[in-house]
């Protein structure tokens, strides 16, 4: 028998993501990144404890930044029901905020209790992410070219259509290599992968795969949104030092093991809100007005794959009038 339609959660969440954004905007430009962090943080985490649930953080920053973070184990909501795991990044591209650069977003993701994938100390994965219409065709172990092709096959288009983002860090550069060898474009970006994998399922991004070696939580993340979308991530650990393998062993976690969507979170009920810091691929980025600011901001929910975006004016005097924090 057909459901009601309950609750979407990811519409409450907008609200956490659009003040982080609107908080940390604040800081563009400003060259001062844990500033960035600390505003969005602060933002995010009044915001969070309005909302009706009883949420634990899963996927913090706190791990590689020593961010003013909402830490792992952090208890977020109000305490009423769902139970749920929460992935915050209350901004994904704390630089790229801080130096005035495109795609950093502010990005919340919520989860069914002990669903989402937990990397612990292990901060860095080696990813690889599609829209759906690859979705299904891609394989993290098989060679640059192949599934490069497959997105060509996909996609009807020729390999030299194809745009691959890419993180622009050293331990990439493989990546960068094989990419151009197949003949194919690239899109540097110098943060933000949530942003590019989420980018890989949106028709006029200009963009059709994500490569290369980003952050754990960002894999997390992504995979709630890609879930909603019907795209796909594919992940392994990428342990940096013989510690973090020594941890992997002592933790059980695989560091052979290709992360599907799947696993890394394991739920048809996902819940993804993210809003535009500054402008990118994905989303446009906070504008002040007079009186008012404008955020863009994307929602999702993979059980009924409803895809938002969402246009917002929000009256600066009305709300300094209301709220603790100053928009
Ligand atoms: P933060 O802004 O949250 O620090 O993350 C930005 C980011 O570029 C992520 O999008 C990416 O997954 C990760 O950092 C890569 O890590 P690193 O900068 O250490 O290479």
């Amino acid at each position: 028998m057909a459901e009601a339609p309950d609750r979407n959660l990811a519409l409450e969440l907008v609200r956490v993501t659009e003040v982080a954004a609107i908080a940390a905007a604040r800081h563009q430009g400003r060259g001062d990144k844990e500033s960035v962090d600390q505003a969005a943080v602060d933002a995010m985490r009044q915001v969070l404890s309005t909302i009706d649930m009883d949420g634990v953080v899963v996927i913090g920053e706190g791990e590689k930044d020593e961010a003013p973070m909402l830490y792992n184990g952090e208890i977020v909501g109000n305490g009423d029901p769902p139970l749920v795991d929460v992935a915050v990044d209350p901004v994904d591209g704390t630089r790229l905020t801080a130096r005035g650069m495109p795609g950093a977003l502010a990005v919340i993701a919520l989860a069914p209790r002990g669903t989402m994938y937990a990397p612990g100390k292990l901060v860095y994965m080696d990813k690889i992410a599609v829209g759906p219409a690859t979705a299904g065709m891609i394989d993290i172990e098989a060679p640059v070219v192949h599934n490069l092709q497959q997105v060509a096959k996909a996609k009807d288009k020729p390999i030299s259509d194809v745009t691959a983002i890419i993180l622009d860090r050293p331990r990439n550069e493989p990546y960068v290599q094989a990419v151009r060898e197949a003949g194919a474009r690239i899109a540097l970006i110098g943060d933000g992968d949530i942003s590019g994998s989420i980018a890989t399922a949106k028709a006029d991004s200009g963009v059709d795969i994500l490569f290369g070696i980003g952050g754990s939580p960002e894999a997390v993340t992504s995979a709630c949104a890609l879930a909603a979308l019907n795209g796909e991530i594919q992940a392994k650990l990428w342990p940096r030092d013989d510690s973090e393998r020594v941890f992997a062993a002592e933790e059980g976690l695989d560091l052979e093991q290709v992360l599907t969507t799947r696993d890394l979170v394991d739920s048809d009920n996902t819940f993804f809100a993210a809003t535009g810091v500054t402008t990118g691929e994905l989303l446009e980025g906070v504008r002040f007005g007079s009186h008012n600011v404008h955020t863009h901001s994307l929602v999702l929910r993979s059980k009924t794959g409803t895809v938002r975006f969402i246009n917002a004016i929000h009256s600066v005097d009305q709300l300094r009038d209301l709220s603790a924090f100053e928009i």
